[in-house]
């Protein structure tokens, strides 16, 4: 770093490698590891997605296109919103974006910059955190209260206190990477009156929407959205992204759904980022949201049997602490004595070669767990959980 010829922004050059990065580059090349560190699954692309995307290729669909993405996507994803919630949504709102997390850091430079902060849930995915620090701003932590059963739950009056004259927006994620913690609509109601009081941005990370566990049992399909009590003019910003749903993870696609005043805005940061998503790319996403409702159905049950797998395994260990995952795909369980979760990760990888996320790496409330991904077949998991379970049965 000293080496280069100029310095560097302090808040660049201050940036860490994430603790996930920094696991999953220790196992890299590995034989036999079990890698249950990133989020993502282990199924590749299903083919009707692939199949669109490589005819658009061969179609010529190669050049610049609308930078918020072709139309008929952006009226499928509306379409896809409306049926979901039940609410109205015009794709006027719908922006394409070169993954969620590109739009996250899109947001981000829209709204923070110099001296501003962010108020962030935690723990939470720590990606977030270093984009607010891309962006200049300073994070606000505010911590999920751990409970006796090992869930979570979101102080509200913390919430509140943890804003002052700088607070840019608040930031948080449901169904929660790494925790599960799905938001009540009661509570969203309760921020987002907050955001509207305050008039600052409620950013709304949706990109696990689909993956509840419970949803059957109370007839919804996904996670209580702002979108369902928001109005088209609030303050509020959802993300969301073709990756966890869809199998779709490395074609780095996804969306926002803005107030229509801030799409211009959006527009013009689009430009400057990205020049919008790839032309092709988008006629798999197209059929992914379009003819997709079946495979995700598929994989959010293959998820809710994996959950209940390691949940079953866990549980019964002694020194472990978990609840039954509510949603997105994580066990993210607390080992009583764990001070140096990094440490563990690294033991757990020597000793068992499953791969696990250190909690630490996840911001403050994080340490103290570790995070297993559960996307992954019955057999894997079985076998994940046969080598964890005597080094998590004894001491740490
Ligand atoms: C909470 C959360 N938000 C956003 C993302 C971004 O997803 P992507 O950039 O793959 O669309 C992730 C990915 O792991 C995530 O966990």
């Amino acid at each position: 770093m000293n080496d280069l010829p100029a310095p560097l922004r302090p808040e660049i050059a201050s940036l860490e490698t994430s603790r996930i990065q920094q696991i999953f580059d220790l196992g890299l090349g590995r034989k036999d590891v079990i890698p249950l560190w990133v989020g993502e699954g282990d199924q590749p692309t299903p083919s009707f997605i692939c199949d669109a995307a490589t005819q658009a290729m061969k179609d010529g669909r190669t050049f610049y296109t609308y930078k918020h993405g072709i139309p008929e996507l952006r009226e499928a994803i509306a379409d896809y919103t409306r049926t979901l919630y039940d609410i109205d949504c015009r794709s006027e709102r719908v922006s394409v974006t070169c993954s969620g997390m590109s739009g996250i850091m899109m947001v981000l430079q829209a709204v923070v910059g110099t001296g501003g902060n962010v108020v962030v849930v935690t723990p939470v995915w720590p990606n977030i955190m270093s984009a607010v620090q891309i962006a200049g701003g300073t994070l606000r932590p505010v911590q999920l209260d751990d409970l006796p059963d090992g869930g979570f739950k979101l102080d509200l009056d913390r919430l509140a206190d943890a804003l002052d004259e700088n607070t840019r927006a608040i930031f948080i994620a449901s169904p929660g990477n790494p925790t599960g913690w799905v938001m009540s609509a009661e509570e969203q109601r309760h921020v987002l009156e907050l955001c509207r009081a305050r008039r600052i941005w409620m950013i709304a990370d949706e990109v696990y929407a689909r993956f509840i566990f419970d949803g059957a049992a109370n007839g919804r399909a996904a996670a209580p959205s702002f979108l369902e009590i928001s109005e088209p003019e609030d303050p509020l910003i959802v993300v969301n992204s073709f990756s966890k749903a869809w199998a779709m993870t490395g074609w780095r696609m996804g969306w926002l759904i803005t107030p229509p005043s801030f799409i211009e805005t959006l527009g013009r940061l689009i430009e400057f980022n990205t020049s919008g998503s790839p032309h092709f790319l988008q006629y798999g996403c197209l059929t992914a949201i379009r003819d997709g409702e079946d495979y995700v159905h598929e994989t959010v049950e293959r998820c809710r049997q994996g959950g209940e797998i390691v949940f079953q395994r866990l549980a019964a260990l002694p020194r472990v602490h978990m609840a039954r995952p509510q949603g997105a795909f994580y066990a993210f369980f607390r080992v009583d004595g764990l001070r140096d979760s990094m440490a563990f990760a690294k033991h757990l990888l020597e000793q068992t070669n499953v791969g696990l996320s250190p909690g630490s790496a996840f911001g403050p409330g994080g340490e103290g767990h570790m995070r297993l991904c559960f996307a992954s077949s019955s057999a894997s998991l079985s076998t994940a959980m046969d080598r964890l379970e005597p080094i998590l049965a004894k001491p740490v």
